[in-house]
């Protein structure tokens, strides 16, 4: 079988165990564990020297390629173009978008410098699978330096309609740099349909529809095979700890501080995709229109800070902040505290044992590519007598997971609505509901994904054997 050479901006540490918050580096580590492989990404760290020193490391059948970037290129590359354009762009905030030529250059630079620094350690029979937003035009790179292997791009946030897209001045070059991939994997049905939509109106390129098999798009000269591959987790994996977890130290103080009261849980990264502030307007609203659990629920909202150089980031942070104090200031008794507010990350155990005490998980970003942590929250229930998963309609995860009650983030007493049926959900339905979502979820679980992603890629005909056809 050939080596699978997974590229990305974040890679995993090698300690097991070590905290990490964000969905690519849970779902890329799930996926190699077992089959093993090269991954190579940026180290994480910024230095005052240029970007590119090497880092090698074995962890396993893993093996972990990093490169350091200096301060100019963190600046331009991560906190510039991919993170104040392509990940607000992604998300539909295009108010938030802060473009320049200057970023764009350094997101190009560091893209060139990643193919420049991988293409030496490529063997030809080498699988390259690139992944998410930061990473979008290295596979063009690689071509550029007569690469022929056959190569995949997966995107982890939503792509948006073209007319979303179009607001960045670079679009059509982001485009032909996704059809230098042989195939490129899209969360849903409706982000493959934008990325369609956009061949077909802006590039003059065609659309075949191939069934479930995607779709292949010929544009810029090239084909390339379009599909939809919902990432997912190890669900057997997070079955099997949640089980344990329910009886560590952690989840056991955190069930003694309820005192029997229902928790109501969120885990998000702090991201103003994750629709924070309306989340805790819903809450207000619960505690407004359902007087009744006043002293009876607690919410738990877990939020550990993301991309703090990026001034959005700290804006969002400074209104969370203001509004757990206030729906507190307004709600806490001398022995109730609503809403806890934790701006810290823990581990997936640690989260698997507070995922299968809580009676609702919340989940209700403004745009999101799936969610794992919906995933997750499902995962870790007691079968017998699960929790109720609240689930925004807007993250990709609601196209697979409809037993879960869905929910319009924008509008608060209906997030509230639901978390109060939820509460008050009689235990056969929850079980109901929970079976169903855990059949989908054993089915469609992250060992799938990767299956059907590595084959779509070797489907492939391989730069000889479409020379071989046209000769
Ligand atoms: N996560 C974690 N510790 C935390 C918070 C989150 O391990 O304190 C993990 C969470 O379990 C999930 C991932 O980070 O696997 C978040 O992925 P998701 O798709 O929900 O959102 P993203 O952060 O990728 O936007
Ligand atoms: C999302 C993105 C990932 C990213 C993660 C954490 O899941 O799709 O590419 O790794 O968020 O964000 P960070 O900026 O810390 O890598």
């Amino acid at each position: 079988m050939a080596r699978l050479v997974v590229v990305s901006n974040r890679v995993a540490p090698i300690e097991e165990g070590k905290q990490q918050a964000g969905g690519l580096a849970v779902a890329v580590m799930a996926a190699l564990k077992k089959t093993g492989g090269v991954w190579f990404g940026w180290s994480g760290e910024t230095v005052d020297a240029d970007s590119g020193e090497l880092t090698i490391a074995r962890a396993g059948a893993i093996t972990r390629a990093t490169i350091d970037l200096s301060r100019r290129d963190y600046d331009e590359y991560y906190n510039g173009f991919a993170n104040s354009v392509l990940w607000p762009l992604f998300h539909y905030r295009i108010g938030l978008l802060s473009f320049s030529r200057r970023t764009w250059e350094g997101y190009l630079r560091v893209n060139a410098l990643f193919a420049e620094k991988l293409a030496p350690l490529l063997r030809g029979s080498d699988m390259v699978w690139v992944h998410d937003y930061h990473l979008i035009p290295v596979g063009e790179r690689l071509r550029e330096r007569g690469l022929e292997n056959p190569m995949g791009f997966f995107l982890h946030t939503p792509w948006p309609a073209p007319e979303v897209l179009i607001a960045v001045p670079t679009h059509a070059a982001l485009v032909k740099a996704m059809c230098a991939y042989d195939v490129v994997g899209f969360h849903t049905e409706s982000d493959l349909h934008s990325f369609a939509n956009y061949i077909r109106d802006e590039t003059g390129g065609t659309v075949e529809h191939l069934g479930e098999e995607g779709m292949r798009i010929r544009a810029y000269g090239r084909t390339v095979l379009a599909r939809a591959f919902p990432i997912s987790i190890d669900t057997g994996a997070m079955t099997a700890v949640a089980q344990q977890a329910g009886r560590t130290v952690a989840a056991r103080r955190l069930r003694e501080s309820l005192v029997g009261r229902d928790l109501i849980i969120g885990v998000d990264r702090l991201d103003y995709s994750k629709g924070l502030p309306q989340r805790f307007e819903a809450f207000q609203c619960l505690l407004d229109n359902y007087p009744e659990l006043r002293g009876k629920v607690s919410f738990m909202q877990i939020a550990p800070p993301s991309r703090s150089d990026v001034p959005e980031y700290a804006a969002i942070r400074r209104e969370l902040e203001a509004a757990a104090g206030h729906i507190n200031g307004r709600f806490a008794d001398f022995d109730w505290v609503p809403l806890r507010y934790l701006n810290k990350s823990f581990s997936q155990k640690a989260l698997a044992g507070f995922f299968r005490t809580a009676r609702i998980g919340l989940v209700t970003p403004l745009r999101d590519g799936m969610n794992l942590v919906a995933k997750e929250y499902v995962a870790c229930q007691d079968p017998d007598d699960p929790g109720v998963l609240v689930l925004s309609r807007f993250a990709g995860a609601a196209a697979e997971m409809r037993e879960a009650l869905i929910v319009n983030p924008f509008d608060a007493e209906g997030v509230a609505d639901a978390i109060q049926r939820g509460l008050t959900m009689r235990l056969e339905e929850r079980r109901e509901r929970h079976a169903a979502l855990m059949a989908h979820l054993r089915r469609w679980d992250i060992v799938r994904w990767r299956e059907e992603f590595v084959a779509a890629l070797a489907s492939v005909p391989t730069a000889a054997e479409r020379r071989r056809n046209i000769a």
